[in-house]
């Protein structure tokens, strides 16, 4: 009988994090490409000291409790931890981990390549060439909105959005940003205007969402919302699939109350391949690969092993969801 504590991850990751990880855990790695169902956490965290888990893993009080009393820590490859009942977690004195900040730029960066696939229509000028379409050079074939000319309104100004924002700089949008925690200093440092919900949703040519998925948060997007949006704008969400309302995002595009929609995130996750958003010529789903660039998932299961064996030792995290 190994005497190193037992640790469950909840998928393979990067080698950098297993690599930390091996000399001082016993590592039970879940082998398959898809989660563990609830049945399957169930069953393996029984015993374990450590739980390293992914966005797709619901982690509730009933995994928690079934990992107790050994459970000490659950460290999260991930910014974002809407899949782990924290309250629970801190009822029961288990600390949870995250990686905050490295992962800002990459998806900073995916956003920005959403941003600028839907204003220049880059999935229809391809489908345009493969088709074979490709007659001439049109004076008004696939036009598109100029970046430059374009009004950017952000929503949530923490890190994701503040990187968004120092892109748009370069791009010479104009920025407006809807936050309430936002002061007019750091507004001023960042070049943003500052302006409410109902302002930023009726100005902007492309709304970008940065905030988490949290009761507040929830279909913040909504049929009111998209209602107030410009015709030919543009909702782009790197953020959590929740904050959107989706029917109502569905019913907005098929009206043509707003110009089209770029998602990294969407409820739920994965999107059948038959959902009404797939299909429409200005929408663009991606699978969730905001945070997928190689050295950024290196950074992330890197943290998420520090927290893992911080957590272990009973130190605190260098990363800690309060
Ligand atoms: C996160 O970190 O929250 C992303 O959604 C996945 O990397």
């Amino acid at each position: 009988m190994s005497s190193k504590p037992k640790v469950f991850i909840t998928r393979q990751i990067p080698t950098v994090g297993l690599d930390k990880l091996r000399d001082a855990c016993q590592l039970d790695i879940w082998p398959d490409d898809l989660p563990p169902s609830h049945d399957a956490l169930l069953e393996r965290v029984k015993g374990c000291a450590g739980l390293l888990t992914l966005v797709t893993d619901p982690i509730d009080a009933a995994v928690m409790d079934a990992g107790l009393p050994d459970l000490k820590i659950i460290s999260q490859m991930a910014v974002g931890y809407d899949n782990i009942d924290l309250k629970a977690a801190q009822e029961r004195g288990i600390p949870v981990g995250n990686t905050p900040g490295v992962l800002t730029d990459a998806t900073a960066d995916l956003t920005f390549a959403l941003l600028l696939a839907a204003a220049r229509r880059l999935p229809e000028s391809i489908d345009y060439v493969k088709a074979g379409q490709w007659q001439t050079w049109g004076p008004l074939t696939l036009l598109g909105h100029d970046l430059h000319r374009s009004t950017l309104g952000i929503i949530g100004l923490g890190r994701i959005g503040q990187a968004v924002a120092r892109r748009a700089q370069g791009f010479g949008m104009r920025i407006i940003v809807h936050s309430p925690s936002a002061t007019a200093e750091k507004a001023e440092a960042l070049g943003v205007e500052l302006a409410s919900l109902e302002d930023l949703l009726k100005q902007s040519d492309f709304v970008s969402l940065h905030v988490p998925f949290n009761d507040k948060t929830r279909h913040l997007i909504n049929a009111a919302a998209l209602h107030q949006m410009k015709n030919d704008a543009v909702l782009i969400n790197t953020a959590r699939g929740g904050v959107v309302d989706q029917a109502a995002l569905v019913a907005a595009l098929e009206a043509g109350e707003i110009g089209g929609a770029a998602l990294d995130v969407t409820d739920p996750e994965p999107l059948p391949a038959d959902h009404p958003l797939v299909g429409l010529p200005n929408v663009i789903v991606l699978p969730h690969i905001g945070s997928a660039g190689r050295h950024t998932r290196d950074l992330m299961a890197s943290i998420a092993a520090d927290n893992l064996l911080a957590g272990l030792r009973g130190d605190p995290l260098p990363h800690e969801v309060t």
